[in-house]
């Protein structure tokens, strides 16, 4: 935990001022600005997401090329898991990576600010930061120079990453950001050395304004997909980041694991969703009887 705080902050004592200072020297404003565009990222978001129409690819990445409300967002949530309000993905995975002996080459896709690239370049990986967001992109690449980290930003749209390349390909919070989710997991898989780590998650949201990037929304479907490209799900980090390595499509076995995927796909979607029906037990039952008399 100590490497993320020096990661977020430094040797600063206070991260939220570092946090909030860095903000405000890259956006020239004041330290107040960046701390109420922090606070409301996901309002100045929505306002980029429907300041054209996203509903085509081309709209979707439009809409990367513009925004700055996500390194607010972003940069908060650094802080967020420094202060552990939030989950320090980065150091969880870390651990995991140990446990199995992974090291060398890794990409952080939908590096975002860079935060988590940075990490990993801490812990010894040999880090590339990858992303379809240019403003995002110079962020990560201004906050490195500051700190001296040595990781190799590619801006996905100018360039293409290269094949069998990688030992780990960290994907955080951004496959359901992705428009073709298929091709990309083709593309990780293809990155991808023999055996290699894919690390993600799949932040899927209800359909409503503040999620409306998350065009992807079904995470059950997404793993399979993920799988039937050519992965095996082995671990699973804080119940939420799936840990996959990558194995050859192409053999008989990986044929049987994809119809068996297929047979039981159905019945654990039911289960998912059995899981969020707020069914009447008797003490919700109790409680709606009691709220009702209190109306009347
Ligand atoms: C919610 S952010 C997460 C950023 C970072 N992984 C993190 O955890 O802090 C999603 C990221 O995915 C990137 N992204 C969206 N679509 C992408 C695509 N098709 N290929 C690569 N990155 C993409 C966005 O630009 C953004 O940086």
């Amino acid at each position: 935990m100590n490497i993320l705080r020096e990661c977020v902050c430094g040797s600063a004592s206070d991260p939220r001022h570092s946090v909030l200072s860095e903000l405000a020297e890259y956006h020239n404003e004041t330290i107040e600005e960046s701390y109420r565009k922090c606070i409301d990222w996901e309002a100045l978001s929505i306002a980029e997401w429907k300041a054209a129409d996203r509903s085509t690819p081309e709209g979707v990445q439009a809409f990367y090329d513009t925004t700055t409300s996500w390194r607010y967002d972003l940069a908060w949530y650094a802080y967020l898991q420094v202060t552990g309000h939030a989950f320090p993905q980065s150091i969880a995975v870390v651990r995991f990576l140990r446990s199995r002996g992974a090291k060398g080459k890794l990409l952080d896709f939908g590096s975002g600010t860079g935060l988590n690239g940075q990490v990993f370049a801490r812990f010894g990986f040999d880090v590339t930061i990858a992303d379809v967001s240019k403003p995002l992109l110079d962020y990560a690449i201004w906050r490195n120079a500051r700190y001296g980290v040595d990781v190799r930003p590619v801006n996905l749209n100018e360039e293409d990453l290269p094949a069998a390349t990688y030992d780990v390909v960290t994907a955080f919070d951004t496959l359901t950001c992705v428009s073709d989710f298929d091709a990309t997991a083709k593309l990780l898989h293809g990155v991808l050395k023999p055996g290699g780590w894919l690390i993600a998650n799949f932040d899927t949201r209800a359909a409503e304004d503040a999620s409306a990037w998350h065009i992807q929304d079904n995470e059950l479907d997404l793993d399979r997909r993920i799988r039937r490209t050519g992965f095996v799900k082995q671990h699973v980090i804080g119940g939420f980041i799936d840990c996959y390595q990558s194995v050859d499509p192409n053999t008989a076995a990986h044929g049987l694991r994809t119809l068996c995927d297929r047979t039981t796909l159905p019945l654990e979607q039911a289960g998912l969703l059995a899981r969020r029906v707020r069914w009447p037990t008797p003490h919700r039952m109790a409680k709606a009887f009691k709220l009702l008399s209190a109306q009347r």
